[in-house]
């Protein structure tokens, strides 16, 4: 592991913590962020290197999935430490010539951001030296309307994220939000939500000793039914 001097050391911003501001060139232009993104949920992610095949199958698979993200009204943007003409040059030969598990033609129409001085990068804790001090990890920042982070997501650079859990997590955090819930291991819309722990004796006592709308596994640990249906009609776009 590379000695990273003190001095040099940013710290990362964290769950809670408004989302760090900058302004960047990407592949559609230059971009003020979060500001523009102002009122819409971001997926702000980080990617080692252009023209390196995991990166390539984890483009494939955003681009792919770019349109029922935007329908939970998430955007997505990239970020590498490659410049721009590297960026164009590989978004373009992925739709020119890359056929892979079922996709081809793919065009990556969100932002890809070049960060070839790494200020973007370091600002976001996306440079773990323990891992490259030369590349980006893959890095995922939940941005919530408001410009806040919600949750973050780290990999390292051999393995490849799981394009279901990115979508999981925007829905449960927009679920959590709208119906005051928090979401159990594994939830997927449809399951059982679990309802805020009860905060006096009292409540306590009601919910082990008269359940109504509620499966109580203790007094703590309460769940409620809300369907898929109604999950989807509240978060989806129609
Ligand atoms: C890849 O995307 O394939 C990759 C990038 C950097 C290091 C290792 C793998």
């Amino acid at each position: 592991m590379e000695n990273i001097p003190q001095s040099t050391a940013q710290p990362m911003p964290r769950i809670g913590d408004k989302a760090p501001a900058f302004k960047a060139v990407t592949t559609q232009g230059e971009i003020n962020f979060p500001e523009q993104y102002s009122g819409s949920w971001v997926i702000f992610f980080s990617h080692p290197a252009d023209f390196t095949p995991v990166c390539t199958s984890e483009f494939m698979t955003f681009a792919s999935l770019e349109s029922k993200f935007e329908q939970a009204h998430c955007k997505l943007v990239g970020l590498s430490v490659d410049g721009l003409y590297s960026h164009i040059a590989w978004l373009r030969t992925i739709k020119d010539k890359i056929d892979y598990k079922g996709m081809k033609n793919v065009e990556v129409k969100f932002p890809l951001i070049e960060d070839i001085t790494m200020e973007v990068a370091k600002k976001y804790g996306m440079i773990q030296p323990g891992e490259s001090s030369t590349k980006a990890v893959r890095a995922v920042f939940f941005i919530d309307p408001k410009g806040i982070i919600r949750a973050i997501v780290y990999y390292p650079l051999s393995l490849g994220r799981n394009f279901d859990e990115l979508y999981r997590v925007i829905i449960a955090l927009q679920a959590a939000d709208a119906f005051s819930i928090a979401t159990p291991a594994d939830w997927r819309p449809g399951d059982d939500v679990i309802v805020p722990t009860a905060g006096s004796c009292g409540v306590a006592k009601e919910r082990m000793e008269n359940q109504k709308d509620m499966t109580c596994h203790d007094w703590f640990f309460c769940t409620k039914k809300i369907s898929k249906e109604k999950v989807l009609e509240t978060i989806l776009k129609k």
